[in-house]
């Protein structure tokens, strides 16, 4: 049984989607990131090829029937509810409620919060560098640095904090595996900067599972978000900001171009 506490985030099923396309379905091509390494990677322009055979029928381009529709000035929580897969919503959630309740500052539990919003929204491979680089116009700067630097600070275990190598790792990896390289270098560059503690902060908050039955909602940390987290009023993805493609893409991940 999962006894995991739930969270209050907002279901797919029951938020508003994009108006159909009175014109058919919209062609979806899939990004490269989606396609390599299966057939359809070498495959999937055939059906718009020659585009002169397209007539009415379109490629995605716009608000996707198929996702919740976005405001036109997005914020933060609009992400997480429409946007961030539940499962991962729900183990920041834990993640930064654990962090609150263990005294850990407002910076550090926004940290927990935003930690895997690239693996909730984006993409999974490198998720911390991805996820840094995304908030980071956004968050003080040590937060953006202890998200990149919590993904290969997870695979080294600090007995002086109580943290083990995850067993999560062993059942997803292999008992065999280690870790490319370039993560051996990022660990050993974070074990001696200033803000190591902050991101062994977060390997330390990392759980799935700490306390059974409570329910952990977004709304519990509107106050640390509204302190910590510089929301353009323009909307995120409509900011000029450096990252703001970053956001754009996740509103419109299907899109052609
Ligand atoms: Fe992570
Ligand atoms: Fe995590």
């Amino acid at each position: 049984m999962d006894d995991r506490p739930k969270a209050a985030s907002g279901s797919a099923e029951t938020l508003p989607m994009a108006e159909p396309d009175p014109s058919g379905e919209r062609i979806v091509v899939k990004s490269a990131l989606a396609s390599l390494g299966t057939p359809e990677h070498f495959t999937k322009y055939d059906s718009i090829v020659p585009t002169s055979q397209l007539g009415d029928r379109k490629v995605m381009m716009g608000d996707d029937p198929a996702l919740p529709k976005m405001s036109a000035a997005p914020n933060l929580f609009e992400f997480f509810e429409k946007r961030l897969h539940p499962h991962t919503v729900n183990h920041m959630l834990q993640s930064a409620h654990l962090a609150l309740t263990s005294g850990v500052d407002e910076k550090g539990v926004l940290a927990c919060l935003l930690h895997d919003i690239a693996v909730a929204g984006l993409i999974s491979g490198d998720h911390g560098y991805w996820g840094a680089q995304l908030i980071e116009p956004y968050v003080d700067e040590e937060v953006a640095w202890a998200v990149r630097y919590h993904q290969a600070l997870r695979f080294f275990p600090d007995p002086s904090v109580g943290y083990d190598y995850p067993q999560v790792y062993i059942d997803l990896f292999g008992e065999d595996y280690r870790p490319e390289p370039y993560i051996y270098a990022a660990y050993d560059y974070a074990r001696n900067h200033k803000w190591y503690g902050r991101a062994r902060m977060i390997t330390v908050n990392d759980l799935y599972s700490f306390a059974p039955n409570s329910t952990v909602k977004l709304d519990d940390f509107t106050d640390i978000i509204g302190r910590h987290f510089r929301q353009p009023k323009e909307g995120l993805g409509f900011d000029n900001s450096p990252t703001a493609h970053m956001w754009r893409t996740m509103i419109w991940p299907r899109n052609f171009l």
